[in-house]
């Protein structure tokens, strides 16, 4: 590890052991001896072009894939072991957004049974009064009151779906948020809303928060560190502001680029 990795990790304990992490799908190699450590309360940033393998790479962070070979653990405990409780248990600490609201919502549940889902799935409540009171508090969250409880997410704005979906994913209290892309698919204006919200529950909530997107700008404003995929690899992993700075990797300096021309500024 670097000195200025050693920075970036601000001495936290290790959540996330990946290593040698190899993927594909039938010939295809998506991602080739990826090994990355994700600390205790750290935003991390993961960027990369199209394809380049970031939302394969989350798939197997959040247990949805399995790596051909390698391995992941979380707290020391091999993800690939995890069966029943201790599978419940890592799916309540480890919670996903994704990118599309308008898709990762079911349209013909009411918001009240989106929110209360994984309370249900991770057997988090035992009672009803229990469930209201934590979606309550999760809707609160994300800036959003008890009447969105009875309403479908058509009847929502893109920026509000998002905001649901963040409070699906906050209300099982996770210590864990992975964002695949989570504002891609929002205007500028809602964009800089959803990240400025992410922002002060990452720092209310103390959690840490793995933060995915082919869109640098949108990283660097929310990132501790950042790490570069390029071709299934990671071929640079340093705090933020020395990637914005000093690119090593030329695909990484023509990230960077694509922000000066996004917002005009470094
Ligand atoms: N189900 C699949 N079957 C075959 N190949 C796949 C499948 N899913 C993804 N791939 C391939 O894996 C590679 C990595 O895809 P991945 O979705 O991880 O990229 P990404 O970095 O998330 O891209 P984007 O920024 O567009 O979301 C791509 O070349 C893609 O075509
Ligand atoms: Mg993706």
């Amino acid at each position: 590890m670097t000195a200025e990795n050693r920075e970036a990790y601000r001495g936290g304990k290790k959540i996330f052991e990946i290593s040698g992490v190899c993927f594909g799908y039938k010939k295809k190699e998506v991602l080739s001896n990826v090994s990355l450590d994700v600390a205790d309360g750290e935003s991390l940033g993961i960027v990369g072009e199209s394809g380049s393998g970031k939302t394969t790479l989350l798939f197997l962070l959040l247990r949805l894939a399995k790596a051909r070979q390698g391995s992941i653990s979380f707290y020391g405990q091999p993800l690939a072991e995890m069966t029943g409780k201790g599978l419940r248990n890592f799916r309540t600490r480890v919670q996903p957004v994704f990118q599309d609201p308008f898709l990762s919502l079911d349209p013909a549940q009411k918001v009240e049974g989106i929110i209360g889902e994984p309370l249900i799935s991770l057997r988090l409540i035992k009672t009803g009064k229990e469930k209201k009171e934590r979606i309550l508090r999760a809707l609160e969250n994300v800036g959003l009151g008890e009447d969105a409880m009875g309403r479908r997410p058509e009847e929502f704005s893109g920026g509000q779906r998002q905001r649901i979906a963040i409070a699906r994913a906050l209300v099982t209290n996770p210590e864990v948020l992975i964002a695949d892309e989570a504002v891609s698919a929002l205007d500028i204006i809602t964009k800089i809303e959803i990240l400025t919200l992410l922002h002060e529950l990452k720092e209310r909530g103390n959690f840490t928060l793995i933060f995915v997107s082919h869109d640098l700008p949108a990283v660097a404003d929310i990132s501790e560190r950042i790490v570069v995929v390029d071709r299934g690899e990671i071929i640079e992993d340093a705090p933020a502001r020395r990637v914005l700075r000093a690119p090593v990797h030329p695909q990484t300096r023509l990230l960077v680029e694509s922000r000066l021309t996004l917002d005009g500024s470094r």
